[in-house]
């Protein structure tokens, strides 16, 4: 069952609270088959939209990096396409289809703050400037659910080197596009819309930070077409998609959770099974698409990858 659910005039701690909390995942994957929505006029547009032939359609299947390796089978494409947080489309987890409204042409990005030269590129030209390769990566959601994810893409350091930061940056600060029209939820103003997030320079040029184009070979809007963040030892909403603009800055960005509930999610977030979230333990994580609850990992199992960038930061609120 899609469920509308109506707002209040404030912030309540439901809406700023991710989804899980309030609804039973459970009932909703078990129908996730037979989810039949209306076809309203803004559906059957969207439709029409994601019939357009896709540019980079050619690119994919992509190559896979087998450098990179899961503990877990690949979640099934059908449970992850139908279970996303994509907040500009709503606050469950059933937005794949009204996430297919979403315009992946023109796509512009936007290169700038400390920069040599600010730039504009186009999505297609900046994919002829890199290489697509697939990487299979575990991706823990700070609600204490998994996924392991086929993701397309290319390092973040290859978008860095291409931005040109001056040597005084320190952060990259990334934001969503902001389009009412097609995400409907970015109506809502109580949400600090666009989302924003952030990553240290040293994050943002580490070899696992990968600028998601694709996954399970194909573009997938409601995954955060057509550029998104995957970066997998931090809890899954740093992975900002479908991204606008990178900002090189000297100031730590305020990310859009940050906004919302800044007692309960920090800069940071890194994945930590021992730092529990002020209203659930991070201890373990049900693997979405199984019966399974594992243990969670410290860094989500990439310590060997990124532990060293953490060093000598103790005292700063690493995990949340
Ligand atoms: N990016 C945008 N722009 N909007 C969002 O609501 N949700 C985040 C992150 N990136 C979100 C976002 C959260 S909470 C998670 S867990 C992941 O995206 C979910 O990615 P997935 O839908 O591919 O599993």
């Amino acid at each position: 069952m899609h469920v509308i659910r109506r707002r209040g005039w404030e912030i309540s701690e439901r809406e700023a609270t991710p989804e899980h909390i309030f609804l039973n995942r459970r009932t909703f994957l078990a129908g996730t088959g037979a989810v039949a929505l209306a076809m309203t006029p803004e559906l059957a547009a969207a439709q029409r939209i994601a019939d357009l032939p896709d540019p980079s359609a050619h690119l994919y299947p992509a190559k896979r990096n087998d450098k990179y390796v899961l503990d877990r089978p690949v979640t099934d494409e059908k449970i992850n396409t139908n279970y996303n947080n994509f907040y500009e489309f709503g606050s469950t987890k059933q937005i794949a289809r009204a996430a297919q409204a979403l315009k992946l042409r023109p796509w512009q990005i936007k290169l700038d703050g400390m920069v040599e030269k600010e730039q504009v590129i186009d999505i297609d030209d900046l994919l002829k400037k890199v290489q697509l390769e697939e990487r299979l990566y575990r991706m823990r959601c700070v609600e204490a659910w998994s996924m392991a994810v086929p993701w397309t893409g290319f390092p973040m350091a290859k978008l860095v080197e291409l931005a040109r930061p001056l040597s005084s940056a320190k952060y990259v600060r990334m934001e969503t596009f902001m389009d009412p029209s097609t995400a409907p939820a970015q109506r809502q103003r109580w949400y600090p819309w666009p989302y924003v997030e952030g990553l240290t320079m040293a994050e943002a040029t580490n070899e696992l930070t990968f600028m998601v184009t694709g996954a399970y070979g194909k573009v997938v809007k409601q995954m955060g077409a057509p550029i998104r963040l995957a970066a997998p030892w931090k809890y899954g909403f740093k992975s900002i998609k479908s991204i606008v603009k990178f900002t090189f800055t000297d100031q730590r960005p305020k990310s859009y959770w940050e906004a919302l509930q800044a007692s309960e999610y920090g800069f940071w977030a890194n994945v930590n099974p021992q730092v529990a979230h002020p209203r659930w333990s991070q201890a373990t994580e049900e693997i979405i698409g199984t019966n399974e609850r594992k243990p969670t990992l410290l860094f989500n199992g990439y310590g060997e990858f990124v532990a060293d960038m953490y060093k000598g930061l103790e005292k700063e609120r690493l995990w949340a």
